[in-house]
């Protein structure tokens, strides 16, 4: 393969959904990325150099957890909370640790990186 260097894969012509350039380490990034076929916000949160997603859709009652686009909000032990109801979610599974969806979980999307770049899996 042939090596990436502007975010698009030369085999399947697909663009990259973010460059790990954008995401410092612990950070979180809102992207938009067509995923099976319909337009999506997700969370992408980096640790080292691995990077996990998920939809930017709490499992409480379904909002977006950003208070505006790509503004999340930080306990001060790392969790994300959503701007809604106040939910808790730690960044390793996703699961709700505190707040009305309790036990629940974001819903996880496959990512990948690859060459600097994060690619959906
Ligand atoms: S919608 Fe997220 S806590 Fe209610």
């Amino acid at each position: 393969m042939e090596p990436l260097n502007d975010g698009v894969d030369p085999a399947s012509g697909k663009l990259a959904i973010a460059s790990l350039d954008q995401l410092a380490d612990g950070s979180l990034l809102e992207v938009e990325a067509a995923v099976d076929g319909g337009a999506e916000s997700l969370i992408l949160y980096r640790e080292g150099d691995a990077v996990r997603a998920w939809y930017n859709v709490c499992p409480h009652a379904g909002r977006r957890l950003d208070w505006a686009p790509g503004q999340f909000l930080r306990s001060k032990d790392g969790l994300v909370v959503c701007a809604v109801h106040g939910a808790s979610f730690e960044l390793g599974a996703g699961e709700c640790l505190g707040g009305p969806c309790r036990g629940e979980s974001l819903r996880a999307v496959p990512v990948v990186v690859r060459d600097g770049d994060v690619w959906l899996a």
